[in-house]
């Protein structure tokens, strides 16, 4: 008898959006970007995904202020020049019948750019170099800061008035929200560092600044559970950040994964090899969703049908990414 996949194709609501199954393909760097924006190739693309029957696409992470930087092509949300882009994406999404969220994002200290045979200078809470692209960035002014909140607002607003049905933030991977997160990576002594009150204070103001731009619409963070570096978030500080921001209501669901960009072993774990088992993150989610009540998404080698159900059947996450092969 073939497996039963109820849970799977069970539908989702989170807060007044309703998602038709629990299938999430994740924000993944596509490289078709073009002039930072979604273009044809880019649609096409989620098209296929939505037409192939995903219950929600989360869209590659896009920049929102311009001290982050990468050599390859990625969207960019400093203007509103990517707004018709984006809603041409939702709109073909939603013709496919699948939900549609954008991230944004700041790479903080891993931020690389070549131009001219010099690197452009990087910005991070602290000035503590990563060992992955051994960069040592600049502290962030405390005006800086501010600035990055009010620009993250900025282009939460964007995405809503592109009709996006969500927004996730990026405070994974051991980018710059996380690197707030870090007190090994956040030596600041302004009100954004020191406690872990104050650590969690950029997080919080960003999400505060994208909920009063996109009103009802969903808000979210991607968080690694660790980062398993050897300077990487642990999964105790993770899960009490986690905590506290559930407690202050402003997020609607935390979509988990492991590893940090900012080292090679962590790094495995952006894009993790066959060789890791299936479904391998989904006791760390299932913790994050205990002791958060939030809904939670979960990636990470969740490549059949059947492995999907059993996550969601455990009670290890609500919905499943599920990339590909
Ligand atoms: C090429 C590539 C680019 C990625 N870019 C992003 C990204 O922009 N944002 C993000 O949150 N994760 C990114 N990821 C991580 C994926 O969302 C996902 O967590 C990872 O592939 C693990 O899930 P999987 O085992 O289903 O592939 C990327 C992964 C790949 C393979």
């Amino acid at each position: 008898m073939p497996p039963r996949l109820d849970r799977l194709f069970s539908p989702l609501r989170i807060r007044d959006l309703q998602i038709r199954n629990r299938i999430l393909s994740t924000g993944h760097q596509t490289f078709l970007a073009q002039g930072g924006v979604p273009g044809e190739d880019m649609i096409a693309y989620h098209a296929a995904r939505a037409r192939g029957g995903a219950g929600l696409i989360i869209v590659e992470s896009a920049r929102f202020h311009a001290s982050s930087f990468t050599d390859s092509p990625e969207l960019i949300l400093t203007s509103d020049d990517a707004i018709p882009g984006y809603r041409a994406l939702a709109r073909t999404v939603h013709g496919h019948g699948a939900r549609i969220f954008g991230q944004l994002s700041h790479s903080g200290r891993v931020s690389r750019r070549i131009r001219g045979g010099l690197r452009d200078i990087a910005f991070a809470p602290s000035a503590v170099p990563d060992h992955r692209f051994h960069t040592m960035p600049r502290e962030m002014p405390t005006e800086m800061v501010e600035e990055l909140v009010a620009a993250c607002g900025t282009a939460a607003g964007r995405m809503a008035e592109a009709g996006l049905d969500g927004v996730e933030l990026v405070a994974s991977h051991a980018l710059l929200f996380a690197q707030f997160l870090n007190p090994r990576t956040n030596l600041r002594t302004d009100r954004y560092g020191g406690s872990a009150e104050n650590r969690l204070r950029f997080l919080v103001e960003c999400l505060g600044a994208a909920r009063a731009a996109i009103g009802t619409r969903i808000l979210g963070i991607r968080i690694s559970a660790e980062e398993l570096e050897p300077e990487g978030l642990l999964p105790a500080e993770v899960i009490a950040a986690c905590t506290s921001l559930a407690e202050m209501g402003t997020l609607d669901y935390l979509n988990v994964t492991v590893g940090s960009m900012a080292g090679h072993g962590g790094s495995i774990h952006v894009v993790p090899p066959m060789g890791i088992p299936p479904a391998y993150v989904a006791p760390q989610a299932g913790a994050l969703r205990a002791a958060t009540g939030l809904p939670v998404f979960v990636a990470g080698r969740i490549n059949q049908p059947q492995i999907a159900e059993a996550v969601l059947r455990a009670g290890q996450a609500d919905m499943c990414g599920m990339r590909g092969p």
